[in-house]
C-alpha cells in the first residue's frame, strides 16, 4: 500500500510541478498509454536535442519516457508543488533526516527502507527458518511425546465449548494473519519471481485485505482468550522449578504442574499478553483506527517496524505452541478439539491439576449442559 501511495504521490507531484513550471501547455501522456522503455535505447539520443537541459518534466517524458530528472532537479531546488498527503506533511515530498535503529542517518523514507530490507527481511526470515528447522529436528529425533500409561477411558473436561470457541477464533485469525503477513513481507522476493507480477499482484492484494479484516477479529478474540485463561495462568508455586528444569522435556520426566504449566504461562504472558498488546496496538495505528493520532509517514514507519519485530517474535513463540498442540504431544490437540482429555493424560502432563480434580477442589465437568460421560470420581 505504501508503494502504491508513494507511486501515486510521485505521479501527482510530477504532473503538478511540470504544469506549474511550464509556460506553454504540455499534454501529459494518457495513463493507459504509459509504457516502460529503456531510455538508453531511444534513438537518436534525446540528450542531443537543443534545450534538453531546460526541458520540463512533461517535455522530458515525451522524449525519454520514465526520465524524471527535471522534476527531481526542481525538488532539489526547493520548488513548491502539490501533494495529496495530509497536513502537516502536505507539500513536503522528502521527509527530514532521521536515523532509525539499524539505518544510516538519511531521510525518513530511505531510513525505513534500510531497516526493512537490510534487517527485518533477511534476519527475520532467517530466524523463522532456523526455529522451524530446530522444531523439525526435535521432532525427527524425539518424535511425538507419547503417553507412558494406558488410557483409562475416564475423561476430564479440559476446555468448555466457550473456551474452545475463543481459542479457535483466535487461532484461525492468527493463521490468516501469519500467512498473509508473510506474503506481504517476503512475497516480493520469494513468490513474485515464480508467479510473475500479475498473479502475485492479485495474491498480495487479496491477502492484504484478508490481513486487514482478520486483524480486528484477532484483537477481539485475543481479549476474550486473555480474560478466559488468565486465572489459570497466574504464577504459582512450582513454576520456577518447572522452568529451571525445562519442564523435564529432555530428561523425559515431566515436572508436575497445575492446569497450565510454566511453559504455557510464558507463552500466555509473553505471547498472548505482551506481544499481543504490541502487535494489536501497532496494527491499529497502521489501520488508522486510533483516534486523535497524527498519521504522518513517520508514524506509519515506526508502527510498521514495531509491528514487524513483535509479530516475528509472536510467530516464533506460536510455532512452538502449535507444534506441541498438534504433532508434538499426543492427546493435546484432542483436548482442544473435543474439550476432553483422558485421565492418564491429565495425570502425566498436569499432575497437580489432576490431584485437585481427584480431591474435588476442581469439578471434572464444569459445563453442566454437556452430555454425561465416564469421568473420574472425586
Ligand atoms: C493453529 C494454531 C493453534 C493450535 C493448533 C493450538 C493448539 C492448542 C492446544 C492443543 C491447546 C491445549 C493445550 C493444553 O491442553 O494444555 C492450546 C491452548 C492454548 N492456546 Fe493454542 N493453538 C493455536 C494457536 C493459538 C494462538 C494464535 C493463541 C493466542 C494468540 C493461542 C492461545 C492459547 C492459549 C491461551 C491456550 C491455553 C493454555 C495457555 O494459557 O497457555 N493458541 N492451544
Amino acid at each position: 500500500m505504501k508503494k502504491a501511495l508513494a507511486a501515486a504521490f510521485v505521479l501527482v507531484w510530477a504532473c503538478a510541478v511540470s504544469v506549474h513550471a511550464q509556460s506553454q501547455a504540455v499534454t501529459a501522456p494518457a495513463m493507459g498509454a504509459v509504457q516502460s522503455q529503456n531510455i538508453n535505447e531511444v534513438k537518436p539520443e534525446a540528450s542531443q536535442d537543443s534545450g534538453y537541459a531546460q526541458q520540463s518534466n512533461g517535455e522530458r517524458m515525451k522524449v525519454q519516457p520514465g526520465n524524471n530528472a527535471p522534476m527531481w532537479r526542481q525538488v532539489g531546488a526547493g520548488v513548491t508543488g502539490y501533494s495529496s498527503l495530509p497536513n502537516p506533511e502536505a507539500g513536503n515530498l522528502i521527509q527530514p533526516f532521521v536515523q532509525y535503529p539499524g539505518s544510516r542517518l538519511t531521510n525518513g523514507g530511505e531510513a525505513w527502507r534500510q531497516v526493512r530490507n537490510q534487517w527485518l527481511i533477511p534476519y527475520g526470515g532467517s530466524l523463522l527458518l532456523i526455529v522451524l528447522g530446530a522444531i523439525a529436528l526435535f521432532y525427527w529425533r524425539k518424535g511425538t511425546m507419547r503417553l507412558h500409561g494406558q488410557p483409562t477411558g475416564r475423561m476430564i473436561e479440559r476446555f468448555t465449548a466457550f473456551e474452545r470457541s475463543a481459542h479457535w477464533a483466535n487461532a484461525i485469525a492468527f493463521c490468516v494473519l501469519a500467512v498473509s503477513g508473510l506474503v506481504i513481507a517476503f512475497g516480493k522476493f520469494l513468490l513474485e519471481p515464480v508467479l510473475g507480477g500479475t498473479l502475485f499482484g492479485w495474491l498480495a492484494y487479496a491477502l492484504k485485505n484478508a490481513h486487514n479484516f482478520a486483524g480486528p477479529m484477532f484483537a477481539v478474540s485475543l481479549v476474550i482468550v486473555f480474560a478466559t485463561f488468565v486465572r489459570d495462568n497466574l504464577p504459582a508455586k512450582g513454576d520456577l522449578n518447572w522452568l529451571l528444569k525445562g519442564g523435564g522435556l529432555l530428561s523425559g520426566h515431566e515436572i508436575k504442574s497445575g492446569r497450565f504449566n510454566a511453559g504455557e504461562k510464558v507463552v500466555f504472558w509473553g505471547g498472548v499478553f505482551l506481544l499481543g498488546l504490541i502487535v494489536v496496538a501497532s496494527g491499529l495505528v497502521m489501520d488508522k483506527l486510533i483516534p486523535g493520532l497524527l498519521y504522518e509517514r513517520s508514524t506509519m514507519q515506526i508502527a510498521h517496524m514495531v509491528h514487524a519485530v513483535a509479530t516475528l517474535l509472536m510467530m516464533l513463540m506460536f510455532m512452538g505452541h502449535i507444534y506441541l498442540g498438534t504433532i508434538g504431544m499426543e492427546g493435546a490437540y484432542q483436548g482442544m478439539k473435543t474439550g476432553y482429555v483422558d485421565e492418564t493424560w491429565a495425570k502425566e502432563h498436569h499432575e497437580l491439576w489432576y490431584d485437585d480434580i481427584k480431591a474435588g477442589r476442581i469439578p471434572a465437568q464444569r459445563d453442566k449442559t454437556a452430555p454425561a460421560r465416564p469421568t473420574v470420581q472425586a
